[in-house]
């Protein structure tokens, strides 16, 4: 994808908004959300049809079947030497990502996805200095995963997940998009009563 377009849109929203809004950034410049027709006019309509290919890959892998999805919000961020984001989730969505516009060529700082609870619990309730080797730290048992990320590639996780930005180290700016999605079944009026069945009842009375 051509990063220049969208580079120039990103610094030009900042320039015109330079407060931004302020939610999960310690630091940083944060967008407000884009609406649905600035999504579809270029240059967010590429990256946003390239995060809902994507999007579909992750969701057919997961085993969703007869859905279709959705972006219901999408964001810029930037975060400059120092900046990061605190630990968060997406409330409202299903799954939660980022695409990585632009990247520091050195210590920008990973994506921290943390374990879920029960998985934490076992080794905080277990793992006290005599009981659990602390130096033995590994994927299985550390409390966050941390993903490095590369330029023009996206990630896509549960929006229920935790999960924080390390600080970006680098005189360069560290620049993605967020995005949440929803999923929409093709069986809701198999799970609920369709608006057919519903128009003419038989009274109970009669039957
Ligand atoms: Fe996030």
């Amino acid at each position: 994808m051509e990063k220049k377009p969208l580079l120039d849109f990103v610094y030009h929203v900042e320039k015109e908004d330079p407060n931004g809004r302020q939610s999960s950034n310690e630091g940083g410049w944060q967008s407000w959300d884009f609406t649905e027709s600035v999504c579809d006019t270029n240059p967010l309509k590429e990256v946003k049809n390239k995060i809902l290919l994507f999007a579909y890959e992750c969701a057919d892998a997961y085993g969703f079947q007869d859905y279709s999805l959705k972006i219901t919000n999408l964001w810029i961020n930037i975060n400059r030497k120092g900046d990061s984001n605190v630990v968060h989730s997406h409330p409202g969505a299903i799954l939660s990502g980022a695409y990585y516009l632009s990247l520091p060529s050195c210590c920008h700082g990973p994506l921290s996805l943390l374990k879920p609870f029960d998985m934490i619990h076992i080794k905080e309730s277990w793992g006290n200095s005599l009981n659990f080797n602390r130096a033995h730290e590994n994927d299985y048992n550390d409390d966050e995963y941390d993903y490095y990320p590369k330029e023009d590639s996206c990630v896509i996780f549960p929006a229920s997940l935790l999960h924080r930005v390390h600080k970006n180290s680098s005189d360069e700016d560290r620049i993605s998009l967020s995005f949440n999605i929803t999923a929409y079944s093709e069986h809701y009026y198999e799970i609920y009563p369709s608006p057919k069945s519903t128009t003419k009842s038989t009274p109970l009375s009669i039957i």
